[in-house]
């Protein structure tokens, strides 16, 4: 993937926070779609939303197989969540982010809006964790590898009924929570750093966002492993649609994507990965989390634009 385009791309991220306003959490996504999509159709590619605001039915824009950018240049497949958080955001709340994902075409997958049972954490090796082990095979093998205590591990999920046995367990097990209100790319994402003192990140979130979240796991050398859940006929109509027929099927990073990858994720208010917009006399600044898989860039950069 060339590098001119990756620098472009970062500029419009920058660029992308001009129109967005914190108000309700509609007005909040509607802005940051506007801008985003704006940018996007102004880069000279054939660029293909493949994880967006839905399917046509139900998102005029940004919408799953739109096709986006100048329809000159070079063929992507682009994943994006224009705003992921929008609680955080409408209500100025922590963790507020704005993500994207660019691989070359047929190589990002193209996921369905439902939720998605996922497990990461920093190993490299498989059999060390394992979306199918119980949790208590995950800790203790976790624990072994890390040379620590089931006691020394975080685990970070989200706060949901639905984790109710996961995370019994999880206590009884004398392990650390980290259990967060919303914004699952961000929790998958703290296991990549030491700093941010996460192991493990499981449960269930969003499909799209576990997508988004597996591409920069990726460029960390991080592992991944995921499972789609079809809780109604509808979804599994929809999902045999794209061309999933295990509707089972257990994926692994590299079936999530391959290839060359470029995500970033910047900050709209300041969370545990990135800082927020911040506005001062007619000045913004933003700060970005940006990985790019053939480089090997990993790192977070700070932009300060005129309003
Ligand atoms: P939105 O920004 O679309 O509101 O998503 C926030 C989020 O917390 C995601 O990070 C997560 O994957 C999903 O919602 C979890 O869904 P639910 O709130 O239904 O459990």
């Amino acid at each position: 993937m060339k590098i001119s385009l990756f620098k472009f791309l970062l500029k419009q991220l920058y660029l992308l926070f001009i129109g967005l306003e914190k108000k309700t959490k509609n007005a909040a996504d509607q802005a940051a779609v506007d801008t985003m999509r704006n940018e996007l159709n102004k880069i000279d590619m054939k660029g293909k939303i493949v994880i967006g605001e839905g399917e046509l039915d139900e998102a005029p824009m940004l919408y799953i197989g739109e096709t986006v950018g100048t329809n000159n240049g070079p063929e992507l497949d682009i994943a994006v969540d224009p705003l992921e958080g929008t609680n955080f955001a409408a209500n100025n709340l922590p963790g507020a982010l704005s993500v994207i994902s660019i691989a070359e075409k047929s190589n990002l997958f193209n996921a369905p809006e439902t939720y998605m049972n996922k497990i990461s954490a920093n190993v490299k090796d498989h059999d060390i964790i394992d979306l199918d082990y119980p949790i208590k095979k995950n800790i203790y093998n976790l624990a072994e590898f890390k040379n620590k205590k089931p006691s020394d591990l975080t685990v970070c999920l989200l706060d949901r009924p639905r984790h109710k046995n996961i995370i019994e367990e999880l206590k009884n097990l004398n392990v650390n929570l980290k259990l967060i209100s919303d914004g699952d790319v961000s929790g998958a994402l703290l296991v990549t750093e030491q700093k941010h003192n996460i192991d493990l990140f499981l449960g269930i979130g969003g499909g799209p966002e576990g997508v988004l979240a597996a591409s920069a796991l990726d460029a960390f050398g991080c592992f991944f492993q995921c499972r789609f859940l079809f809780d109604t006929e509808n979804d599994k109509l929809r999902a045999k649609k794209m061309g999933i027929t295990n509707l089972e099927k257990k994926y692994d990073l590299k079936e999530i994507i391959t290839g060359d990858s470029i995500f970033c994720a910047t900050g709209i208010t300041s969370g545990d990965l990135v800082s927020g917009i911040d506005i001062k006399n007619n000045n913004f600044k933003s700060e970005t989390l940006i990985t790019h898989k053939s480089t090997g860039l990993k790192k977070i950069i700070q932009k300060t634009q005129k309003v």
